[in-house]
C-alpha cells in the first residue's frame, strides 16, 4: 500500500515526533513508502535561513539513524519536487478560507503571533499536496494532525467531485500507543519543538544522563498508586505510554507490574536509553558526511518525482491548464 508521510525540520527530533510517527515509518517502509522532510512548512514561522539549512540537513540524518533505509524506502526533501508548491496553489483553489481559518493548528499558532504569515493559514493544503500527489493509501502521523488529515481528504472528495477522479482518498494511521505524547512537566500540554519547557521533552540525541533526569523530574501525582489513568493521572499515564510504545506492550500491564513511581522511572529511562543510545551513535556517523546525505535525498527526490509528475499533470489537466 501507498504510503506517504512528513516532518518539518524545525527544531530537534523528541521523542512524540519518534513514538507518534518516525517508528510508524520504519516499521511500515517498504518501496511503496515516501517520507520527506517538509522544509517549505518550516517557512510558515520565523526560521533564520542558516538554522534551518543545518535543521534539515540534521533531520535527514535523524530518519536515517531511526532505521530509515534509503534502500527500501524513498526519503526527499519536500521542496526538491516543485509539484508539492505546484499542487498546492491548484489546491488551494478548491480550498475556502473558512475552513483552513477553523484549524486547530492554525488558531492556535496564529494566536501567539501578530501579522502572522499566510502560509500559516495555507499549511494544511500543501499537506494535503504532499499526501495526494502521492496516491497515498495511508499516512502514518500523531494524533495532532488528525484535523489536518481529515480536511486532506474533504479537499481531495471535492476535487474528484467538481473535476474527476483524480485523487486516492487517504487513511491517518496512528499507533496503538503514544499517537500524543505529552510534554513531562507539564502532561496536559503536549511534548512539542516549539513551546517546550527545559525538562518537558526527551530529544531523540538527549545525552543519557539528560534522558534519566527528565524522566526522574517526570511530573506526576501525589498518590502512590501505579494505575493508568489519563483522568486523574495524566503525568503518570503518559509515562505509561511511552513505556508501552518503546516495550511493545499494553501500558495497563505495565502498570501492574510496579508498585512504586520510582521503579516505573528507573526501568522507563534504562529502556528510553537503550533505545536512544544507538539511534544518537548513527546519527553522528551519518552527520559527519553530508555529501552522502545529499546523495541520499538527490536520489530520494527523483523516486518521488517519477510519482509526483504524472499525478499533477492530470490534475492541472483536469482543471483546465493547458498541458
Ligand atoms: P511535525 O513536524 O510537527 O511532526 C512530525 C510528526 O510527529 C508527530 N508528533 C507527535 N506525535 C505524538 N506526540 C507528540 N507530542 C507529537 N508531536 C509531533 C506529528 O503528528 C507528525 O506525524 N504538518 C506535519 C508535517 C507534514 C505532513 C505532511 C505529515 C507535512 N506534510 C504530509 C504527513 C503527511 C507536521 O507539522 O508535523
Amino acid at each position: 500500500m501507498r504510503i506517504l508521510s512528513g516532518i518539518q525540520p524545525s527544531g530537534t527530533m523528541h521523542i512524540g515526533n519518534y513514538l507518534g510517527a518516525v517508528k510508524q515509518w520504519v516499521d511500515s517502509q517498504s518501496p511503496e513508502a515516501f517520507y520527506c522532510v517538509v522544509d517549505l512548512h518550516a517557512l510558515t514561522l520565523e526560521i533564520e535561513p542558516s538554522v534551518l539549512r543545518e535543521q534539515t540537513t540534521d533531520c535527514v540524518a535523524s530518519l536515517l539513524a531511526a532505521g530509515l533505509d534509503p534502500e527500501i524506502c524513498t526519503l526527499f526533501i519536500q521542496s526538491h519536487v516543485p509539484y508539492h508548491a505546484r499542487l498546492s496553489w491548484l489546491l488551494e483553489c478548491v480550498s475556502s478560507y473558512g475552513e483552513l481559518s477553523r484549524m486547530t493548528q492554525f488558531k492556535e499558532k496564529a494566536e501567539r503571533q501578530e501579522g502572522y504569515r499566510v502560509g500559516l493559514l495555507t499549511y494544511p493544503v500543501l499537506m494535503a499536496a504532499d499526501i495526494l500527489l502521492y496516491s497515498a493509501a495511508l499516512v502514518p502521523v500523531g494524533e495532532d494532525q488528525r484535523q489536518h488529515l481529515e480536511l486532506t481528504r474533504n479537499i481531495a472528495e471535492r476535487f474528484n467531485n467538481r473535476y474527476g477522479e483524480i485523487f486516492a482518498i487517504p487513511e491517518g494511521v496512528q499507533p496503538p500507543a503514544a499517537a500524543r505524547v505529552m510534554d513531562l512537566q507539564e502532561p496536559t500540554r503536549k511534548m512539542s519543538k516549539s513551546i517546550s519547557s527545559p525538562l518537558g521533552s526527551i530529544y531523540l540525541l538527549d545525552e543519557p544522563a539528560d534522558i534519566e533526569k527528565k524522566i526522574k523530574k517526570a511530573v506526576t501525582d501525589t498518590e502512590n498508586e501505579v494505575r493508568f489513568d489519563w483522568e486523574t493521572k495524566p503525568g503518570l499515564s503518559n509515562l505509561l505510554e511511552i513505556f508501552s510504545s518503546f516495550e511493545g506492550s499494553a501500558p495497563e500491564l505495565i502498570a501492574s507490574r510496579y508498585t512504586r513511581y520510582g521503579d516505573l522511572k528507573n526501568d522507563l529511562a534504562a529502556l528510553v536509553i537503550e533505545v536512544l543510545t544507538p539511534i544518537a551513535k548513527r546519527y553522528r556517523e551519518l552527520r559527519s558526511d553530508p555529501v552522502s546525505l545529499r546523495t541520499i535525498v538527490y536520489q530520494g527526490a527523483e523516486k518521488a518525482t517519477e510519482v509526483a509528475a504524472p499525478v499533477y499533470y492530470r490534475a492541472a489537466d483536469a482543471m483546465g491548464l493547458v498541458q
